[in-house]
């Protein structure tokens, strides 16, 4: 059996828009050894990494084994499934995942075992939405003494160069049925009152398991109104593969708005209602200084074997405090006593 050692942490997508920030990151921290992976060999070398390709495990599983000395594996793109995952287990490598995708989340998550046999860690639901979210949800839950319903709503910049996997997976997830919960209007501090519908992010399903919460949902704005409309409006559009190409390439050049994010956690019980909102700029950075935090974490050696969200690891809960260095800004938006 192998076992979770120290050593160098793989960034795979670590030149995307994620990865690079992240890589920028550790690299600011002495003493970390980082590695760059791929799939463009030159543009991995120029960086000091490797070529890889996350939908062929047995080529990651020979990666590792050259690599010979990594002890952190972070996930800045989504693979196809756990295949990952599960190699990283087998060798006793610690993951970090900011996927956002529920039925890869909850693959990940029937990992547990396994994980814990090699004494390795895995934290999903890390980054903005998830990530923050589950954060801001369990503080607003623990606010009204367990929450009979909690809402969140991610507002995102649309003037942010969001990098091409993100855009695909907003897209791709637009196809989804919609929510039966419906939109809401919803205050967001700096943005007004806005007008949000519901999107299928992991976090609405992960809750419900972590917190014991009935009810969950998540809606999802833009900064600009006019985008916001034109997303939702093409949903249909979506259904089909040419829709999606189309409405991706749009996105990909038309930039209006700012940069700025807002995200949001309403909790209810009964007439106990407590709300917290994150404001900032730039999620693919405050994504990739929640995988960094979380990564130098994991490499303290304190985070308990086996596959956890966010909001399971008590350590990690004072991030949004801890993101105030970087331009986060925590805000108390509502508290109506539980009693
Ligand atoms: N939790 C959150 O709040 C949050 C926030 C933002 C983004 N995300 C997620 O983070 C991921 C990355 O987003 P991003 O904006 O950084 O996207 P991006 O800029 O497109 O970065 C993806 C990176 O992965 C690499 N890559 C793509 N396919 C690969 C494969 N099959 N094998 C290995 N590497 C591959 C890309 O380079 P090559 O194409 O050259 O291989 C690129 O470096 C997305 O899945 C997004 O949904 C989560």
């Amino acid at each position: 059996m192998t076992t979770a050692k120290p050593g160098r942490v793989l960034v795979v997508g670590g030149y995307g828009a994620v990865g690079a920030l992240l890589v920028d990151t550790l690299r600011t921290w002495p003493g970390q050894p980082v590695v760059v992976g791929g799939r463009d060999a030159a543009r991995a070398a120029r960086l000091g990494g490797v070529r890889l390709d996350v939908t062929d495990p047995a080529d990651f599983r020979r990666t590792l084994t050259e690599l010979g000395d990594v002890s952190v594996v972070v996930m800045c793109v989504e693979p196809p499934d756990a295949g990952i995952a599960r190699v990283c287990f087998e060798q006793g490598v610690h993951l970090v995942d900011v996927a956002a995708t529920r039925r890869l989340l909850d693959d990940i998550e029937d990992l547990h075992e396994a994980a814990a046999d090699t004494r390795a860690t895995g934290v999903l639901s890390v980054g903005v939405a998830p990530g923050l979210t589950n954060l801001l949800a369990l503080r607003a839950h623990e606010a009204v003494e367990g929450a009979e319903r909690i809402d969140l709503t991610v507002l995102l910049g649309g003037g942010e160069r969001h990098g091409a996997d993100a855009v695909r997976w907003t897209v791709e997830h637009l196809a989804e049925p919609a929510s039966p919960a419906g939109p809401a209007r919803v205050g967001l501090p700096g943005h007004g009152t806005r007008t949000a519908h519901p999107f299928p992010f992991s976090d609405q399903h992960t809750l419900p398991r972590t917190l014991g919460v009935e009810r969950v949902t998540t809606r999802l704005c833009l900064d600009s109104r006019l985008l916001t409309a034109s997303l939702f409006g093409l949903r249909q559009a979506t259904r089909h593969p040419t829709g999606r190409r189309a409405l991706t390439a749009s996105f990909r050049r038309i930039h209006l708005g700012s940069d700025h994010f807002a995200v949001r956690a309403d909790a209810y019980r009964g007439r106990a209602h407590t709300a917290y909102a994150l404001t900032g700029r730039e999620q693919s950075r405050v994504t990739a200084l929640v995988a960094a935090y979380t990564t130098r974490e994991l490499l303290t050696g304190t985070l308990p074997p086996g596959v956890h969200h966010l909001e399971q690891l008590p350590t990690l809960a004072h991030l949004p405090e801890t993101l105030a260095a970087h331009d986060v800004t925590l805000h108390r938006l509502r508290a109506t006593n539980p009693r």
